[in-house]
């Protein structure tokens, strides 16, 4: 892709392809947008003290999680809806962590299904789960995880609610799908995603529509995933999803230390520390700035992961420093997919991996294990 340098340069080609309504709905928080800001701040305003005459002519950005080894620390976040973006759009970012050796894991909201990911990526397909009203559809849907043969599922817990979304609500993204004309006018100055939108329709949520009925149209699909969403969740959601999975179980939108814990006392294995890149609770903190406590609440007894407002292989590093296990990101590989499909998202990736690969040389780590807040300047520290 001929001109892009950084992730930015991949959002600023989405932005291009894309309707606006399709775009803010990527790009989005909630409220004030302030989540999104703190994110991304936090990582800019870390400050990273170098080592230097350390040996790091031979770098290796390859992490063991969970057992398996991948290449870089830095995976895929699942992101619902993504067919609106690119139809496929999630098996192509499945086919680039595959390629990348790197974890994808696939939203709850997803038009692709279960199934497809296993068939794709077997190793590398993680998937997320969104508690349902009626229980018998979750548990179903962890059965199917099992049955295709995926080791980790991920639950999402920070959505108790849909959330105040502005961007959309002026959009007039809502349940009577009467978008207003100004809306629709604009989506017509993208021609391309234009002629996809006419020759697909509206996309199906791919994974629900065995139980919104065979036939349900994809309007009606959409109708029943929006009942089936505020379900009531709490612990005991967490122990009956841990009874039924066998695998690797993770918790994504964890904040506090206690939750950590709480977790931890149920079998969870890991925590993704995350404030749903600033999509659900607006003042929530930034997934760096309560990593640390996290981290010490928990020591080596669970796996924590973050994703939030990162954007280069520098903050990869800073996270992982901080604490990070592994480290996720949402938004740079969708404007890769977006803009380009495969090849977009792969662009991501490998942006991700040579910016690693060259602050591990600036930093003076020959390999991740050697990361750790020795190189993180404390806020005390002038
Ligand atoms: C368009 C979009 C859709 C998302 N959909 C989901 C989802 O279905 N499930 C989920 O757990 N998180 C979802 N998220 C949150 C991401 O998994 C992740 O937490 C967030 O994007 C990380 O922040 P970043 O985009 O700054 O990397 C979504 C994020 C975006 C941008």
């Amino acid at each position: 892709m001929q001109g892009v340098v950084n992730v930015d340069d991949l959002r600023k080609l989405a932005k291009r392809r894309l309707p606006r309504i399709c775009y803010d709905f990527i790009e989005g928080g909630t409220d004030d947008e302030v989540g999104l800001v703190t994110n991304e701040q936090a990582f800019r305003r870390q400050r990273v003290i170098p080592r230097y005459l350390v040996d790091v002519s031979v770098r290796d950005q390859s992490t063991t999680l969970f057992g398996r080894t991948y290449s870089s620390p830095v995976g895929i976040a699942p992101t619902g809806l993504a067919d609106l973006f690119r139809r496929g759009a999630d098996l192509m970012l499945a086919e680039a962590a595959r390629e990348a050796n790197v974890p994808f894991i696939m939203s709850g909201h997803s038009s692709s299904s279960i199934e497809d990911l296993a068939k794709l990526a077997p190793n590398h397909g993680w998937y997320q789960i969104y508690s349902a009203v009626d229980p018998s559809i979750s548990e179903d849907m962890i059965k199917r995880v099992s049955d295709a043969g995926l080791k980790t599922l991920v639950f999402t817990v920070d959505v108790p609610e849909t959330s105040n979304r502005e961007r959309s609500i002026r959009h007039g993204w809502g349940p009577s799908r009467k978008l207003p004309w100004k809306t629709r006018f604009e989506a017509l100055r993208h021609p391309l995603w234009m002629m996809e939108w006419l020759q697909h329709g509206t996309p199906y949520f791919g994974n629900w529509t065995r139980y919104a009925g065979e036939n349900a149209s994809a309007e009606q699909v959409a109708d029943f995933v929006s009942n089936q969403f505020r379900a009531p969740m709490a612990w005991k959601t967490v122990e009956r999803y841990r009874e039924l999975w066998k695998g690797n179980f993770v918790i994504k939108g964890i904040m506090h230390p206690d939750d950590a814990l709480l977790a931890h006392s149920l079998g969870v294995d890991g925590v993704i520390i995350s404030n749903h890149g600033g999509r659900q609770l607006d003042n929530a903190p930034s997934s760096l700035e309560v990593l640390p406590t996290v981290c010490e609440a928990v020591g080596d007894r669970m796996t924590v992961m973050l994703d939030g407002g990162v954007r280069r292989g520098l903050h990869v590093l800073i996270a992982i420093c901080a604490g990070a296990k592994f480290v996720f990101q949402g938004r740079p590989t969708l404007y890769g997919v977006a803009a380009g499909g495969v090849m977009g998202a792969s662009k991501a990736l490998e942006i991700f991996r040579r910016e690693i690969d060259i602050s591990m040389a600036q930093i003076g780590a020959a390999k991740i294990v050697d990361l750790g807040p020795q190189f993180l300047k404390r806020k005390d520290e002038t």
